[in-house]
């Protein structure tokens, strides 16, 4: 049916038009961790670098949890946010002492850790774990939002809640995490915020927003 094909053409469009980046390199928890976290609140040319030193420093969650907090905060210097290595420091220390050093191979369980929100266990479960747990950021919200016209806005508990259901049902269940950084591959970079380039878009003729010419309308916001 229709959100099947949606599936897999964003899957195609990934294979053709991702970029080449170090965390797609490996889907271990650890780095997977590392990655998304850094990259919640940073661009990635400036996450890049932080990410390989923190990895070249501690290559394992142990050696994260063995570091001191100072270490850490000095080496994510620049990136903003402290409470983001501080909350990371904690759950690494967490991991290693009641968790045998592995991360839980279950999204609530993932969720209980500190500083591990629905959008990064939702990460780690389906890129490292195969598991079908859709990520909702703000590129998803773009895509579903002009792809299907939904006007409901995007900071509401309805709003959250619709997207996050869609997002859901949409998901490859056999390529749950390249369907994750698929479509958010696309938002980056196909269904960008200003000027998307809807002509060499392939859903260009599916485009709800697009067929209406109301693709810089979406996602709808009440706070603006
Ligand atoms: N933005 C944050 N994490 C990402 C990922 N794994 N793939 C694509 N875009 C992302």
């Amino acid at each position: 049916e229709n959100l099947k094909a949606i599936a897999a053409d964003l899957l195609q469009w990934y294979t053709i038009n991702k970029r080449t980046l170090p965390w797609r390199e490996n889907n271990a928890p650890y780095s997977v961790w590392l990655s998304e976290i850094i990259l919640q609140q940073t661009r990635i040319n400036q996450g890049l670098s932080y990410y390989l030193r923190f990895l070249e420093k501690y290559p394992t969650i142990t050696h994260f949890a063995n570091a001191s907090e100072d270490d850490i905060l000095k080496l994510w210097q620049g990136l903003g946010y402290y409470s983001r290595a501080r909350n990371m420091h904690h759950t690494a220390q967490n991991i290693v002492n009641q968790h045998h050093e592995n991360f839980p191979k279950n999204y609530s369980e993932l969720l209980k850790f500190k500083g591990v929100g629905e959008y990064t266990a939702a990460a780690i479960a389906s890129i490292s774990f195969n598991l079908p747990h859709a990520v909702v950021d703000g590129n998803v919200y773009r895509v579903l939002s002009r792809l299907f016209a939904i006007s409901t806005p995007i900071d509401t508990t309805e709003g959250k809640k619709t997207f996050k259901e869609l997002a859901n049902q949409l998901i490859d269940k056999d390529y749950p995490g390249d369907y994750n950084q698929a479509i958010m591959e696309f938002g980056a970079l196909q269904c960008t915020p200003r000027n998307p380039d809807c002509d060499s878009c392939p859903f260009r003729n599916r485009c709800v927003a697009r067929q209406t010419n109301l693709v810089d309308q979406f996602p709808v916001k009440v706070g603006k």
